[in-house]
């Protein structure tokens, strides 16, 4: 399948979680600014280890070294769906200067669930699978259902770091939505419902994109 599809919502909101299931449905290539920017401090890499005080500050890491870093990715993917970029308008305009996007979906959720989510998220160590002690007796022990990987939580995933990350969103990236709805892209969907309701709505604009 053919797309260029932005997932936009705060912190929380389900990108990650759509996108890893928007993947198997269609094919599509994933590109997650966060993943890519943890490969990089994983790695210790120049890039990494600059970003990281942003990262763990819950602060956006400079437009430049993000756009730098995505462009090349995205410039062949005949087709693609983008998890965490573009999240301001510098670099949306950025986006538009090396490729056309077809479709955003703004996935909507409030400050409240935000918290909620975000201070009970786990993710696998070795399959990068997203899950929630709320909604996974098995997540509570630390063991990755699927692949029986180590669970861990995420440095930026403490209460006073997301708040900042919410407030870094509702300033930076909330004005992409505008931006989008103007360009007559934009797509809302309710965040907050069962992940399978969310899924089948993103799906449906992907199929229509
Ligand atoms: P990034 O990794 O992109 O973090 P984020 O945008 O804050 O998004 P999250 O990964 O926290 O949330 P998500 O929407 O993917 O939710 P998830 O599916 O996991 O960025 C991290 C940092 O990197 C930034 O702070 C910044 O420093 C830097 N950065 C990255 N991109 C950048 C850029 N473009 N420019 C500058 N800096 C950048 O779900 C969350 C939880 O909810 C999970 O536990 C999940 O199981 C659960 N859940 C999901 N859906 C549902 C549902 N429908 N119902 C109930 N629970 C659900």
């Amino acid at each position: 399948m053919r797309g260029r599809i932005i997932l936009l919502g705060p912190p929380g909101a389900g990108k990650g979680t759509q996108a890893k299931w928007l993947v198997e449905k269609t094919g599509l290539l994933h590109l997650s600014t966060g993943d890519l920017l943890r490969d990089e401090v994983a790695q210790g890499t120049e890039l990494g280890k600059n970003a990281r005080a942003f990262m763990d500050r819950g602060d956006l890491v400079p437009d430049d070294v993000i756009v730098e870093m995505i462009r090349g990715r995205i410039a062949d993917a005949e087709g693609f769906i983008l998890d965490g970029f573009p999240r301001t308008v510098a670099q949306a305009e950025a986006l538009a200067r090396i490729t056309d996007v077809d479709a955003v979906v703004y996935i909507a959720l409030d400050r409240e669930q935000v918290i909620v989510r975000l201070t009970s998220r786990r993710v696998c160590r070795d399959c990068g699978r997203i899950t929630n002690v709320l909604s996974d007796e098995t997540a509570s022990d630390g063991t990755c259902r699927t692949c029986q990987g180590e669970l861990y939580q995420r440095d930026d995933d403490c209460r006073e770091v997301i708040e900042n990350r919410f407030d870094v969103y509702m300033s930076a990236t909330a004005p992409l939505i505008s931006h989008y709805r103007d360009a007559g892209i934009l797509n809302e969907v309710d965040g907050n419902r069962p992940p399978d309701a969310v899924l089948a709505e993103i799906l449906a604009v992907v199929e229509g994109a």
